[in-house]
């Protein structure tokens, strides 16, 4: 049992990575809250845990707003007393759009969820991880946070950005005990990308071109955030970490 006697708050644990990490966190002896903007999602996730012995539960809020992210974090901590490990996973992505056909109020929302969110959720709870001198931060990046074609103008910048602010954050609070590095995935079959992956011929191709010549599934991303938010990785450090089947190879 890797995470034994630790408590994660995961955002976006209602869907795809964030669901996964949730289910293999719980397997690994932690409990877990589930925060999503989507509860009926997060709270199905939940009673599954709790229905195999895990203890786990759900709170709804938007990670962009500062109130909401503050509300999910206290509600965390009213339940279980500390949080030792944030993984920020929530994040939207903005159909590859080029920067002429990505509007004002989609660029806010989009750098909102993916790197504002981020940083309040950490800002939230950050005090309590650096006063007990130990803490665990997981930002969930991209490939796109390398190469342009991930994503689209919005969403490639977001990434690019979260993986600065996993640098910074370790730079800052790594003497505090704090330990910040970035999950980097490449193409992984998910909501976000069902669609995609399904209409998109190009895609489809591109994927068989790779090394792993297919798409990841949720719970192998999960099994690297379980390995980062473990003790076993304490000398791993503002690492953005591709796991992307190989994808950004050439
Ligand atoms: N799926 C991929 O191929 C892929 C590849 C690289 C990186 N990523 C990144 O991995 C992360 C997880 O992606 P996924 O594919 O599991 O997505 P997903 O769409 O399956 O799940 C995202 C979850 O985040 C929640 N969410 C969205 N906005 C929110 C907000 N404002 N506040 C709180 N919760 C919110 C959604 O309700 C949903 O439950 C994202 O940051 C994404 O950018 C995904």
């Amino acid at each position: 049992m890797l995470l034994k006697n630790k408590v994660a708050l995961i955002t976006g644990a209602g869907s795809g990575m964030g669901k996964a990490q949730a289910v293999e966190y719980s397997n690994e002896g932690a409990k877990v809250i589930l925060a999503d903007i989507n509860l009926e999602g997060a709270e199905k996730t939940a009673q599954q845990l709790r229905d195999n012995g895990g203890e786990a539960v759900a709170v709804k809020g938007n990670v962009a707003k500062k109130a909401e992210a503050e509300d999910m974090v206290n509600k965390g901590l009213e339940h279980f007393g500390h949080i030792d490990i944030l993984s920020n996973t929530a994040g939207i992505l903005d159909n590859y759009k080029p920067s002429l056909e990505i509007e004002e109020d989609e660029w806010d929302q989009i750098m909102g969820v993916n790197l504002k969110g981020a940083y309040l959720m950490t800002n939230a709870v950050l005090p309590q991880m650096i006063e007990k001198g130990k803490g665990t931060v997981i930002n969930f990046a991209s490939i796109a946070g390398f190469v342009a074609g991930g994503g689209g103008a919005v969403y490639t910048p977001t990434k690019h950005g979260i993986i600065g602010y996993t640098k910074q954050l370790s730079f800052d609070y790594g003497k505090k005990g704090i330990k910040a590095n970035a999950i980097c995935p490449g193409a992984v079959e998910t909501a976000m990308t069902k669609e995609i992956f399904e209409e998109n011929e190009a895609i489809q191709d591109l994927l068989s071109d790779t090394p792993a010549g297919r798409a990841a599934k949720p719970e192998e991303i999960a099994y690297l955030s379980v390995f980062l938010a473990s003790d076993k990785s304490d000398f791993i450090h503002g690492a953005p970490i591709k796991i992307d089947g190989g994808w950004t190879v050439k």
